[in-house]
């Protein structure tokens, strides 16, 4: 999705800057619209995405009547994601990608040796899934760096929006832990504190979808599978991900190929720039800010107030 380009022909959307107080919240570092759904549904807009209202609302990508997402479910994934294709009324399509927010659920990872002997002993041990507002934070923060520009930028799929159908369910049924839960809310109530708009809160009951731009391509291990990059040159390609990620002050626990996508070219080739494979990284539920990262307050550019 070109997310420069606004889609012509948003109907009721007025300006962010003048949505009232009520309507807005702000999350670790990121602006928020608020949407009420008529059904008790809640759907909470980046500003950065709010230009893309008609395609985040639900109806486009969510079926309600039998809570399923219109769309494809991408495989290879320990966790439940989908492509879908939004298609507002006299707009473009455009590929969105929507996840199943795992938080305060029990994390299944599988760290390659190599990378295991490069983390703190306990980072393992203490591996959570972020919330779905500190995750969007986290990616906000890491996009926004001052160190992240130039050639080596690192490229990442975009946070648009995070949508809570009003259904709820047991606990046994969501596999949360109430403690851990509990500490997401802890933090997102201090982030909140006395900020002037509306609060928002997570229900231990109702499902988080986060919703995200597609991007174009390929995972690594299918362009591998396709013959598109030899072997041996995965295992670096991950490295030096995480090397770019580390030097910004962050580390993802389970970065892999399958969270690198990669562009094929015509000619069985993949797009390269300055000598180097162009890759986005995709799934973020688990980064973190290590010790090392250069204090927030000077790595992040302007954002709206
Ligand atoms: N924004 C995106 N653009 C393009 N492809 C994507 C995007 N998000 C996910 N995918 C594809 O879907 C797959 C699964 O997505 P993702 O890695 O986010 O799921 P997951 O459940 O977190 O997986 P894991 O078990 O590795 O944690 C990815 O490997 C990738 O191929
Ligand atoms: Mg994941």
């Amino acid at each position: 999705m070109d997310n420069n380009r606004a889609p012509a022909g948003n109907s009721d959307r007025p300006p962010f800057q003048i949505l009232p107080p009520v309507r807005r919240a702000r999350l670790f570092g990121v602006d928020y619209a608020l949407c009420p759904q008529p059904d008790g549904g809640e759907l909470y807009i980046t500003w950065q995405a709010w230009h893309w209202l008609d395609y985040l609302r639900p109806p486009r990508w969510w079926n309600a009547g039998d809570l399923t997402v219109t769309g494809e479910r991408l495989g290879g994934s320990t966790g439940t994601v989908y492509r879908v294709r939004s298609t507002p009324p006299g707009q473009p399509p455009r590929d969105l990608v929507v996840k199943f927010s795992r938080v305060a659920q029990d994390v299944p990872l599988f760290i390659p040796d190599a990378f295991l002997d490069s983390l703190p002993r306990d980072a393992i041990a203490t591996a959570r899934f972020l919330g779905p507002f500190a995750e969007f934070g986290l990616i906000h923060e890491l996009r926004d760096s001052i160190f992240n520009h130039g050639d080596r930028r690192l490229r990442t799929k975009v946070p648009l929006a995070i949508y809570s159908p009003p259904e709820r369910y047991p606990l046994w049924q969501t596999g949360r832990h109430p403690d851990i839960f509990r500490s997401h809310l802890r933090a997102m109530a201090h982030e909140q504190f006395e900020n002037g708009l509306a609060r928002v809160s997570l229900d231990i009951e109702r499902d988080y979808l986060e919703i995200f731009a597609w991007v174009d391509g390929i995972d690594a291990e299918e362009a591998f599978n396709r013959g598109l990059i030899k072997k041996d040159d995965l295992a670096p390609l991950t490295r030096s991900a995480n090397l770019t990620l580390s030097r910004l002050g962050y580390r993802v626990l389970d970065n892999k190929p399958r969270h690198l996508i990669v562009r094929p070219m015509p000619g069985g080739t993949l797009l390269h720039r300055h000598g180097r494979i162009v890759y986005s990284m995709i799934d973020f539920e688990l980064l973190q800010r290590h010790e090392d990262a250069p204090s927030r307050r000077f790595t992040q550019k302007v954002s709206f107030r």
